[in-house]
């Protein structure tokens, strides 16, 4: 009986550490990132998602594409996504490219490949279309499954619409994009990390080999970084110079 106090310290301990270890350690590191402005093009980076790709995020997390495709490029010892080809990336992901999405798909399995950098390699938006619309067109050996209900089929009337997929199709007739396949391919569109943030690099990528300018001595260990405040983070990349002993 008298132990009671004892296992509901232990209880509580187990709780707070799990707590501490899952949440807090999570929210002191990437709590306070805050996207980055650049001062010569005057623009924040990640840049806010216009409003048909906005929409398009919300398609994609209703149609669960994330159960087959990641959106997050690990390069270095995590990862071949650098190097592979094609390339999924420029370079690795990081915590703040995602600073503007509302919900982060990550995704968990990757069937098909990694899609955050979709929109740097696939810049046409017709194939993007036409892969949606019948994934097996280019190659009958794909095997993602076919969303051709994002596309309707509507008697030609007057000219034929530039939207129209080449497909084949009862005469008289035109395949047309919906208004949700629209939006999801202006968010495949939109899905480029090629920005390349100053004060990052050294942050999600540990085995990267030393900088060339050494670091102020005593300066915050690796990871570190995420804890500045924005401002200090914005005057540091700023001045890239000041650091020198
Ligand atoms: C069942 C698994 C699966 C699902 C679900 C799926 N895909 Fe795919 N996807 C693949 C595979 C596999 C490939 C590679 C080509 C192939 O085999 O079809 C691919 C390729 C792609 C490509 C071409 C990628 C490139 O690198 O050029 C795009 C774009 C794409 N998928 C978008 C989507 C979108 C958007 C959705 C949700 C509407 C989706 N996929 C759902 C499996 C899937």
């Amino acid at each position: 009986m008298n132990r009671a106090p004892l296992i509901f310290l232990g209880a509580f301990l187990v709780l707070a550490f799990s707590w501490a270890g899952l949440v807090l350690t999570n929210q002191v590191g990437y709590g306070s990132l805050a996207p980055h402005f650049d001062d010569t093009e005057n623009k924040a980076y990640p840049a806010q998602m216009a409003g048909p790709a906005a929409q398009g995020a919300a398609v994609y997390q209703d149609l669960g594409c994330a159960y087959c495709h990641t959106q997050q490029v690990r390069g270095g010892a995590q990862g071949a996504d650098l190097t592979r080809l094609p390339k999924w990336g420029e370079r690795d992901s990081y915590a703040r490219d995602y600073l503007r999405d509302t919900r982060v798909q990550l995704g968990d399995l990757r069937v098909g490949p990694d899609l955050r950098n979709v929109g740097a390699r696939d810049t046409d938006s017709t194939a993007l279309y036409l892969h949606l619309y019948d994934p097996a067109h280019a190659n009958p050996a794909w095997t993602m499954p076919s969303y051709n209900f994002l596309f309707e089929q509507r008697p030609i009337t007057g000219e034929p619409s530039p939207l129209a997929l080449k497909v084949p199709v009862a005469a008289g007739f035109e395949v047309l994009p919906t208004p949700r396949a629209v939006a999801l391919v202006a968010y495949l569109l939109s899905l480029k990390d090629t920005y390349d943030y100053p004060d990052e690099s050294q942050m999600n990528t540990p085995p990267a080999p030393p900088k060339t300018a050494a670091p102020a001595k005593g300066g915050p260990p690796v990871g570190a970084t995420s804890v500045k405040s924005p401002a200090s983070a914005a005057t540091d990349a700023a001045k890239p110079a000041a650091a020198k002993p």
